[in-house]
């Protein structure tokens, strides 16, 4: 079996990735930084390769002394990126220059794998229309309401620009699972008795469970499909309150439902961006993030995975919800 190259290694779904590498015996190529945590990368059979991709001359450098080890990557799947920034600018860099300068860096070195996964996401469309609430579709016209989504596109418009490159881009949704952080806000703030929302208005949400995601991403990686997009969810559809019902059910917990109006929101994230603005930095609460929380619809496409792939996810959020809980209990993050 060919080498496989997983950037962003260390992070919460580079980590499942590189497991389900392994289980399906490719020799493994973690991309990680010097500073990186390896804290779930500890299995002996993995390879680290560090890679810094603020340059191409410095990913080069990295390419060509795997060359002369005669080591070339049959598939690369590219999931390193930011999905919160202190800047605006840090998403563009990471999450597209980095990547535009790693695929100059493969093709300068003659390093182009057979195939090369790009990890975009869902926000890179943005939302569907809140009115006609009709699934964003393949063959709709991006519209990314953040500029975490914005920088996604930017190197999606990148990869798809490029001529015979051997790309799929996937588009996941909410991705949830062990070892998450952003989610499990909301299972802490569930465990310590507190339910809140934005405002009133009904929310559909989707998700897809981690290990549901790597098993596709590998099944796709086999399959001889280049140079298609895919939106990734479980195939079903939430609301903000069967989310909320699921986790209390798991976690035996009874809350208290707490509805912040969203015009406070709104206004607390747009107060906050303007206090950081002397400082260049994003606060955690701001506007774009009031945007994604408070957008409508939140379905998308996920028609063509059967179609190509076969793929049926075998989680659902109860399953998936279970087993992450388990998980936080386990390692005491719950
Ligand atoms: N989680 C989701 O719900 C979701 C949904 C859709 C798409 N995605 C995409 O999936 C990918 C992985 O997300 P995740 O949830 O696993 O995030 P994560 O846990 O934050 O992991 C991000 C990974 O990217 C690496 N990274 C960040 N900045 C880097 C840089 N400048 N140079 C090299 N590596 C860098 C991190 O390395 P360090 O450990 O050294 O920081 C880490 O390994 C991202 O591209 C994200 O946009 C995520």
């Amino acid at each position: 079996m060919g080498n496989i190259l997983i950037t962003g290694a260390s992070g919460f779904i580079g980590s499942f990735l590189v497991e389900e590498g392994l289980k399906r015996d490719y020799p493994v190529y973690a991309g990680i930084r010097r500073t990186s945590s390896r804290e779930y990368l500890k299995d002996p059979r993995i390879h680290f390769l560090e890679i810094d991709f603020s340059s191409e001359e410095k990913i080069v450098t990295i390419l060509e002394s795997c060359k002369n080890l005669g080591i070339r990557f049959q598939y690369i799947i590219h999931s390193a990126g930011i999905t919160k920034a202190g800047k605006k600018e840090d998403y563009f860099r990471v999450n597209a220059q980095n990547t535009q300068n790693f695929i100059q860096a493969l093709a300068q070195t003659g390093m182009v794998p057979e195939k090369f996964i790009y990890m975009s996401s869902l926000a890179a469309y943005g939302p569907g229309d809140p009115l006609t609430m009709n699934p964003v579709m393949l063959s709709d016209t991006p519209n990314p309401i953040e500029q975490y989504g914005k920088s996604k596109l930017e190197a999606e418009k990148y990869i798809r620009s490029l001529d015979s490159f051997p790309w799929l881009i996937i588009r996941p949704t909410g991705v949830y699972g062990p070892r998450e952080k952003d989610y499990y806000v909301f299972f802490k703030t569930m465990s310590r008795g507190l339910e809140t929302y934005i405002g009133s208005r009904q929310q559909i949400l989707t998700f897809i469970y981690v290990k549901d995601l790597v098993r596709l991403i590998f099944d796709a990686l086999k399959s001889p499909i280049v140079r298609r997009s895919y939106f990734v969810s479980d195939g079903r559809e939430y609301n903000t309150q069967t989310f909320a019902a699921i986790t209390k059910k798991i976690l035996q917990k009874k809350t208290i439902k707490i509805t912040v109006p969203s015009v406070i929101v709104k206004q607390l994230a747009y107060g906050l961006e303007k206090l950081y603005k002397p400082w260049g930095t994003i606060p955690t609460l701001n506007t774009d993030k009031y945007n994604v929380l408070s957008s409508a619809n939140w379905r998308c496409e996920t028609d063509p995975l059967l179609r190509d792939f076969g793929f049926i996810a075998e989680y659902d959020l109860e399953k998936g919800v279970s087993e992450t809980i388990d998980w936080y209990k386990t390692e005491h993050w719950l």
